[in-house]
This record gives C-alpha cells, sequence and structure tokens, in this order.
C-alpha cells in the first residue's frame, strides 16, 4: 500500500509541504508507504487542448509531468496539497490535474483515495473553495473523496499562513492535515482488506 503526496507550491518549503507531510507522517504511522513530491522544481507545462491524449492515450508533451503520473498511477491514495491563489489551486497544480486526462482513459485513478489540503494567508480565503476543484478533480477521475476523519471531520486540511512555516503554529491547519491523513489510511486500509 502506498500514498503519494504532492504539494502544489511553488515554494519548497511552504505552508503547503508543510501540511501535506503532516498528513503522510501520520499515513506512514499507520504501515503505509509514502512519497512525498513537490512540484516547485518541476518542469511542468500547460496543457493546449490538442486531444492527442484522446487519440493516442499520451501527451505529446516532454516534461516532468509524465513521472508524477506514472507515481500516481501506481499509488492507492493521493493527496493534492495547494496554496490558495485568488480562490482556487495554483498555476502548478492545475497543469498537473489538466495533464492527468491520459489517466482518464480507462479511469486509472478509479477507486484510489483522493484527499485535498489548502493553505491561504486569509482565514476564510478560499481554502474551502481550492479544496472543492481539488475534490472534482478526484469525482472526474471516478477517485473515491475523502475529507479530514473526525473529531474534526469536514474537508480536508486547511491552513491559514502567509510567510513560509507559519503553518506550524497552525493549530487548526495541523489537525486538520492529520486527520486528513488518519481518513485516507483507513479508506486505503480499508479497500485493501480482501
Ligand atoms: C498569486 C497569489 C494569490 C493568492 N491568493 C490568495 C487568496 O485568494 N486567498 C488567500 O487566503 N491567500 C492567498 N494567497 C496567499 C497564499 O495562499 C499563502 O501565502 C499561502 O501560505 C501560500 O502557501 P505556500 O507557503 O505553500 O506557498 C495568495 C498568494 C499568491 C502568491
Amino acid at each position: 500500500m502506498k500514498v503519494i503526496g504532492i504539494s502544489g507550491s511553488p515554494r519548497p518549503e511552504g505552508n503547503t509541504t508543510l501540511l501535506v507531510k503532516e498528513a503522510l507522517k501520520v499515513i506512514e504511522n499507520e504501515g503505509i508507504d509514502v512519497e512525498f513530491i513537490s512540484l516547485a522544481n518541476k518542469e511542468l507545462n500547460p496543457c493546449i487542448g490538442c486531444n492527442l491524449c484522446k487519440e493516442e492515450g499520451k501527451c505529446p508533451i516532454i516534461d516532468d509531468v509524465e513521472e508524477i503520473l506514472e507515481k500516481m498511477k501506481e499509488a492507492d491514495g493521493i493527496i493534492l496539497g495547494s496554496p490558495v491563489y485568488f480562490g482556487g489551486v495554483s498555476a502548478q497544480l492545475k497543469m498537473l490535474m489538466d495533464r492527468s486526462r491520459p489517466l482518464r482513459i480507462g479511469f486509472q485513478l478509479k477507486n484510489k483515495v483522493g484527499g485535498a489540503i489548502a493553505v491561504g494567508a486569509s482565514r476564510n480565503g478560499g481554502q474551502e473553495t481550492t479544496i472543492q476543484q481539488i475534490h472534482n478533480f478526484f469525482l472526474i477521475h471516478a477517485s473515491i473523496v475523502v475529507g479530514d476523519s473526525d473529531p474534526t471531520a469536514h474537508y480536508g486540511g486547511t491552513g491559514v499562513g502567509k510567510s513560509p512555516e507559519d503553518c506550524k503554529n497552525d493549530t487548526i491547519g495541523l489537525e486538520t492535515a492529520r486527520n486528513l491523513g488518519k481518513k485516507v489510511a483507513e479508506v486505503v486500509k480499508l479497500i485493501n482488506k480482501k
């Protein structure tokens, strides 16, 4: 069993990285393999709508996206984290989401457990709208969307922070990210129980 956590922030050591890693720690403690991926230093390009993926099952753009998609295919669970940018996901994460379209052929992310984390500078800066966007991504891939487990039990990890590492002191952000990790681990184990 394996869960990957992806930070869509261009800041490699920012708040999103911090909370995604926090969720992964909980999952690792449950005996599940984890891998963290930051999009910060990856070469990512936007989808150009050529539709070749629908005809050939593969994207013609050569960059780091294919390697990340391979890891998403192999995982049992995927956590996507993003800073809130104008109430939605970062451009980096959106590029990965759009470029994942080849995986919809044969629904290769079907029944993988998907969870979301969002960090904004303001308390009500769009964490929930950003998480909704990530949930939509998982739903459109026929994945299984989960939120944070009890006792917080809402939409996923919701952080408040401005400067990198502010979330070290963000009690609610840390707690919801950890509970998201708990829920992802619970459902990954359920699915793998034969
Ligand atoms: C282009 C841009 C747009 C942003 N838009 C929002 C926003 O809509 N709401 C919000 O609360 N914070 C917004 N922020 C602040 C970031 O979400 C915040 O600093 C967050 O901690 C960044 O996460 P990171 O440390 O993982 O990079 C924005 C920041 C940038 C650079």
